[in-house]
């Protein structure tokens, strides 16, 4: 059996009927692994994952696993891992380190466990692989092909890097493509935060004054859920494309100052530090709830809610109470960490469908790059359209759509630059 560290295999069980239960709803994967399962093009590649690991992330693996990669895994969030998931991992024999609540040193313990193993490939969601990699395993980049980098924050920190001549190699961002972002960040984020948000407190959503900080692609997504729900929705924003956006598709926009007055739920989903802090909480109503969609914990100031509690209590599983000295109760869901991950299972498995078949498509790209000689140029990637299209083709088949073909005069119009009116 492959080395692992996991919270209870006695839960294989449970782990495998829900990986079952993705299984169904993931048919781009599903064709993938029907495509390589004979060749098996990763056989002789390891590749480590430090990505959640939940029953879609799973049927990744296994992907993988029939095409012939050897894999070793960690979770990318302390609170995200479905410990269930991860046993039945363990038990099919999956090297993985992950389990649910794990502190900040057993999370890099858990990466360092997984590039024990020397990978030829790093696969990453918020680029914590790949900066332990560079700072702390250096003797492993001449082994190392390239990488993948599933989302905005961990691509935004890549590409600083390579700005900065710190990249040491290719990684492709899988967040870049269309059939990621515009699907995963809008839809995915969107219902899987409300369903944190619901799973943690149960409250109605309607006729409250619900506060997204941030109105990009995740932000959005999830204004537009609560808005479809009944809220009052306001966004606030530092860009002015996206408050303009936002304010255009039906929603207030204010700053956080303001916001911080009305708000009964606050989201956040930006991707920096410091968007709710000490003087938000001193200006919320009482039973204000707090949490955050963004990759990292840093965009609720949680020392400065500690600073002004005089008591705390955990009064729902993901649900902590801060009554603060000015006698107003603020309720906190996961630690001010991912709500969806954390409190829910995540993003549906439909969506992650097409963000998985990107990421399994970017590691192909870089192992035959590697294979015919023909390198990635030490940078952040993006893979070309016509794979976006596949997935995007492949989906909708799956959901029974056919769509029209460009005829041969209009592909000849499209090509005409003389033709005008
Ligand atoms: N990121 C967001 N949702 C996810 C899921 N269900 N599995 C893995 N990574 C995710």
């Amino acid at each position: 059996m492959a080395k692992f560290k996991v919270k209870d295999l006695k839960l294989a069980e449970q782990g495998k009927l829900k990986i079952q239960w993705a299984e169904s709803r993931m048919p781009v994967l599903a064709a993938l692994r029907a495509k390589y399962k004979k060749t098996k093009p990763f056989k002789g590649f390891k590749i480590a994952g430090c990505l959640h690991v939940t029953k879609e992330t799973a049927v990744l693996i296994k992907t993988f696993i029939d095409a012939g990669a050897e894999l070793s895994w960690s979770g990318c969030n302390p609170l995200s891992t479905q410990d269930d998931v991860a046993a039945a991992l363990a038990k099919d024999g999956v090297s993985i380190y992950a389990w649910h609540g794990m502190n900040t040193k057993e999370f890099y313990w858990c990466i360092d466990r997984t590039l024990d193993f020397k990978p030829h490939l790093t696969l990453d969601d918020g680029a914590d692989l790949i900066f332990t990699v560079h700072k702390k395993y250096k003797n492993l980049i001449p082994n190392i092909i390239g990488g993948t980098e599933e989302t905005t924050t961990g691509v935004h920190r890549l590409r600083k890097m390579a700005e900065k001549g710190a990249l040491k190699y290719p990684v492709f961002a899988v967040n870049d493509m269309i059939t990621k972002w515009d699907f995963d960040n809008v839809y995915g984020t969107g219902q899987s935060s409300i369903d944190g948000i619901l799973r943690a407190t149960s409250v109605l959503i309607a006729g409250k004054n619900f506060v997204v900080a941030g109105y990009g692609h995740c932000g959005s997504g999830v204004a537009n859920k609560a808005k479809g729900l009944g809220a009052n929705t306001i966004i606030t924003e530092v860009k002015p494309t996206a408050a303009l956006k936002g304010t255009l598709e039906g929603h207030e926009v204010m700053k956080m100052d303001e916001a911080a007055k009305t708000g009964d739920i606050f989201i956040t989903a930006t991707g920096v530090k410091d968007v709710i802090t000490g003087k938000h909480f001193q200006n919320m109503k009482d039973g204000a709830i707090v949490c955050n969609t963004g990759h990292y914990d840093c965009e609720i100031n949680i020392t400065d809610l500690e600073k002004l509690k005089k008591s705390k209590r955990t009064i729902r599983p993901n649900c902590e109470e801060y009554t603060l000295k000015n006698g107003n109760r603020i309720y906190l869901l996961a630690k001010g960490r991912l709500v969806n991950l954390s409190a829910a299972e995540g993003h549906p498995s439909e969506v992650m469908d097409m963000s998985f078949a990107n990421q399994f498509n970017a590691q192909l790209a870089l192992v035959n790059s590697y294979k015919s000689g023909k390198k990635y140029s030490i940078d952040v990637h993006k893979l070309p359209d016509s794979m976006d299209q596949d997935i995007a083709g492949v989906k909708l088949s799956t959901m029974g759509m056919k769509i029209d073909k460009l005829t041969k005069e209009q592909i000849m119009y499209n090509d005409d630059f003389s033709a005008g009116t």
